[in-house]
């Protein structure tokens, strides 16, 4: 149904395709991608493309936008999961690759964190089990991804789409994890600090495996408690809380090494 291979620009093509019907560029994204959702007959897609090549505000120059989004399709390639919306196509055109993925609606889980109304809240909100379910899936993604050989990028709440109606989680934008262990070249990386594991502020620094497991953990403490380790605050069991405990501070060998401590943690159901 997709070409493999387009000679006009891309929105020329997906007016072709179908309906605009949303559009994600500088007025909302930092990264100088531009996004479409577009309706055809019978499916609604999210179509991603790095956007026009004389945009030289974004911190990654067109090359490097193109290095990304490629990334992002052979993870799209090598891991497919119910959290992931489907790969259907990588487009060649003349403005860069043109990835063709499912729509997922839901609600944004990383913008307006304070404001009581905001999805961040609306989520928070949830009972234990609901947000632990939620969390069980995107645990189970990172397993995959690790198995897969692949490494946290830039992984916080803005990663995640939760569809409020159908309980359901979708994570978007993991463009930045990167295939095998490297090494920090940066300094502070790209990413939200109360996810980020400490290698992640250090120039030099391993990132790797454990930093996977260090940010999952994180994500526990933002959404099932207020992002401390203060165990008054956090609204799992002792045995959830010792995981998360040494996730972020003795830390794990590995993702699989926490993973395993996480699932052995559940509560009986
Ligand atoms: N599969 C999808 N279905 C529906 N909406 C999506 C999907 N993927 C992403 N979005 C929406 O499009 C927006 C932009 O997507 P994404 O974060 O992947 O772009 P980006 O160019 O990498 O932006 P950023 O500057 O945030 O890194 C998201 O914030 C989200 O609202
Ligand atoms: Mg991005």
């Amino acid at each position: 149904m997709f070409p493999g291979e387009i000679d006009v620009q891309p929105p020329t093509y997906l007016d072709h395709l179908g309906t605009i019907f949303a559009r994600f560029g500088s007025d909302t994204q930092d990264s100088g991608n531009v996004s479409y959702g577009v309706q055809t007959a019978t499916h609604r897609y999210f179509v991603k493309t790095v956007g026009d090549s004389a945009d030289t505000a974004p911190y990654l120059d067109f090359d490097g936008r193109v290095a990304l989004l490629r990334n992002a399709a052979q993870l799209a390639r090598s891991v497919v999961h119910p959290l992931l919306p489907t790969l259907h196509a990588e487009i060649e055109s003349p403005g860069g690759p043109v990835l063709v993925y499912d729509w997922r609606d839901g609600e944004h889980l990383g913008t307006n964190r304070d404001d009581p109304s905001s999805p961040h809240q609306r989520f928070r909100a949830l009972t234990t089990p609901e947000i632990c379910a939620a969390l069980d899936a995107l645990y189970d993604l990172h397993a995959r991804l690790d198995e897969a050989g692949w490494v946290e990028g830039d992984f916080y709440d803005g990663t995640l789409l939760y569809d409020f109606t159908e309980s359901r989680l979708t994570v978007i934008d993991l463009d930045s994890y990167h295939h095998g262990p490297f090494r920090n070249d940066m300094g502070r990386m790209f990413g939200a600090s109360r996810f980020m594991a400490p290698e992640e502020f250090s120039l030099g620094a391993p990132i790797d495996t454990r930093t996977t497991a260090y940010v999952m953990a994180r994500t526990a403490l933002v959404f099932l408690s207020d992002t401390t380790l203060d165990r008054s605050a956090f609204r799992g069991t002792d045995a959830q809380y010792a995981v998360l405990q040494e996730a972020t501070t003795t830390r794990y060998p590995s993702y699989s090494a926490f993973h395993r401590a996480w699932l052995r943690s559940r509560p009986e159901l």
